[in-house]
């Protein structure tokens, strides 16, 4: 193994803290612990971290027990930047002391001050950019990019309708949208319209507007495509209502579980399963879960992360950050996540 490399970030030293998820709860069950620093393994690399995402994912594996959720006590985390500490064997596609970004592929982990991540897993971050930036790339523009390139094939100039706008998907599917050169509509509550349209949509109301009449009144014969990462019978339908002819839906995620429990997604199911079933050019196709689909394809993975990594560098993609809250404090980012009322997404940072 190479030895430890010091640089502007400091000494590792022989301990670090973690979050970890003890049991099922709220927020307040999160804890953190100390422990010895992990050491890598053949083919691993250490990563210290400077920036972890929080996602809708994470608030639903604390709260929930279900089968294939991470057996207790875990730490939550999907998504990293941080600067690689120490090589395991056999590494050299990364050097010590270069800043990275990865996806933990469905493990967790990520809200940590170390974390040992295969080498493979791991893509250079361009210097200069803002680790909280850069961390948004990587769960929320590769899901964005996924439902926009892989799975709607969008072309440029179609009409599109994107739910929860200004989330940390629908922020990621606006920019990815304005790139492709797409006529854009956003669903948001209206403390987050000012931001929807600056990034290039329409915003509508979807607490006291019905999406499905005003698409209709603002478009005549509705939209290409749908983004819905909210989920529930009822939504997808009317989602589904909102596409023209040819028109593809994208159901991808389940907000609503949040207010409405687990039972959102047996639904949800259920009606794209009887979508799929009404003759007159409409689709509904499924959108893989990143996880399986970058274990599946991580060629794609790397490639399209180092792509929008290079867009954010050259200044052509700006995520939105909803909130920079220490690493350790993460009880806070999981009550504002709670709470809702933010704008893109919430982020962990260390030594902030
Ligand atoms: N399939 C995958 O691989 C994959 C990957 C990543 C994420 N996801 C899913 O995508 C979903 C969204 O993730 P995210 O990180 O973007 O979450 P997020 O940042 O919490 O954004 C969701 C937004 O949806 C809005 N919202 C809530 N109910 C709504 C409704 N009925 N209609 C329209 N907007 C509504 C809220 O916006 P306002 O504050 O404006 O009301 C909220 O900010 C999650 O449920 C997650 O499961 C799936």
């Amino acid at each position: 193994m190479k030895a430890i490399v010091q640089d502007e970030y400091g000494s590792p030293g022989t301990k670090h803290h973690r979050v970890v998820v003890p049991r099922h709860g709220g927020p307040d069950v999160l804890q953190v612990v100390e422990e010895a620093l992990p050491e890598p393994g053949a083919g691993e690399v250490r990563v210290k971290v400077l920036a972890a995402g929080v996602s809708a994912y994470d608030l639903m594996d604390r709260r929930y027990s279900f089968p294939g959720g991470p057996p207790m006590p875990y730490t939550p985390g999907q998504d990293i930047v941080g600067v690689v500490d120490k090589l395991g064997e056999g590494v050299s596609t990364v050097e010590p002391g270069q800043k990275v970004a990865g996806f933990t592929f469905g493990d967790g982990g990520g809200y940590t001050e170390f974390i040992c991540r295969p080498a493979s897993e791991l893509v250079p971050v361009p210097a200069g950019l803002d680790p909280a930036e850069a961390v948004c790339l990587v769960v929320n523009y590769l899901t964005a990019h996924l439902a926009m390139h892989r799975t709607a094939n969008v072309q440029s100039g179609e009409r599109i309708l994107v739910h929860g706008a200004a989330g940390g998907v629908g922020t990621a599917l606006l920019h990815l949208g304005q790139l492709a050169g797409l006529e854009m509509y956003g669903t948001a509550s209206r403390y987050n319209h000012e931001l929807v349209s600056a990034l290039g949509a329409t915003p509508i109301d979807y607490r006291t507007e019905d999406f499905c009449a005003r698409i209709r009144s603002l478009t005549g014969d509705g939209v290409d495509a749908v983004f819905d990462p909210i989920g529930g019978a009822t939504q997808v339908w009317r989602s589904y209502r909102a596409l023209r002819k040819g028109g593809r839906l994208v159901w991808f995620g389940m907000a609503a579980t949040k207010k409405k429990g687990l039972w959102v997604i047996p639904l949800t199911l259920l009606m794209q399963g009887l979508l799929a079933l009404i003759p007159g050019g409409k689709q509904a196709p499924l959108m893989p879960d990143l996880g399986t689909f970058t274990q599946e394809h991580t060629d794609w993975y790397r490639e399209t992360l180092t792509e929008l990594l290079e867009s954010l560098a050259a200044g052509r993609i700006k995520p939105v950050v909803a909130e920079r809250i220490p690493l350790l404090e993460a009880v806070r980012a999981h009550e504002l996540l709670e709470r809702g009322e933010y704008a893109g997404k919430v982020v962990l940072v260390a030594g902030a």
